[in-house]
C-alpha cells in the first residue's frame, strides 16, 4: 500500500470544493489516513516548495499557498502517486483534461486547486512537513 500527500489550495478551500474533491478521490478508492485544515507558513511553503526556489514564479507560488487555509491530507491506495496524479490532472489547466479535478474544476494555473506528491520522496517529505506520525490512522484490515 502506497501513501501520499494531497493539498487542496486555497483557491479550492475559498470556492467550496473540498467535500466534491474528497470525494472523487474516495471514489477512486483512496483511503483518507489524514486531514486538516491548515494555515501554511512561510517557512512550511518554502520547505514544500524547495524544488521550485529560484523560479521567477516561487515568491508568487509561497503567497498564495499561504494566502488561506489549505485542507491537508494523506491517502493510501495501491500506486496512488501515479494514480491520483491521473485523477487531478495536468498542472497547467490548459492542458488538463475533462473528467479530471483540474479539468473540470480548476481555470488558472498557479491556482490549480490541488497539490499532489510527484515520487515517494516528495510524498514522504511533504507528509513529516504537514503531519506528525501519530495523526495518521491505521484502518483495521478486517473491516
Ligand atoms: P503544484 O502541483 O502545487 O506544484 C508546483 C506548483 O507550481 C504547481 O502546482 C503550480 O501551481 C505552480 N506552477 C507551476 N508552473 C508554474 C508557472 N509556470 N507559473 C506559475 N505557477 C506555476
Amino acid at each position: 500500500m502506497d501513501r501520499t500527500f494531497l493539498m487542496i489550495k486555497p483557491d479550492g478551500v475559498q470556492r467550496g470544493l473540498i467535500g466534491r474533491i474528497v470525494s472523487r478521490l474516495e471514489d477512486k478508492g483512496f483511503k483518507l489516513v489524514a486531514g486538516k485544515l491548515v494555515l501554511v507558513t512561510e517557512e512550511q511553503a518554502k520547505r514544500h516548495y524547495a524544488e521550485h526556489e529560484g523560479k521567477d514564479f516561487f515568491d508568487s507560488l509561497v503567497r498564495f499557498i499561504t494566502s488561506g487555509p489549505v485542507f491537508a491530507m494523506v491517502l493510501e491506495g495501491d500506486d496512488i502517486i501515479t494514480l491520483s496524479r491521473i485523477v487531478i490532472g495536468k498542472t497547467k489547466v490548459t492542458e488538463a483534461l475533462p473528467g479530471t479535478i483540474r479539468g473540470d474544476f480548476a481555470n488558472h494555473t498557479p491556482s490549480n486547486l490541488i497539490h499532489g506528491s510527484d515520487s515517494p520522496e516528495s510524498a514522504e517529505r511533504e507528509i513529516a512537513n504537514f503531519f506528525s506520525p501519530e495523526e495518521l490512522v491505521v484502518y483495521d484490515k478486517s473491516i
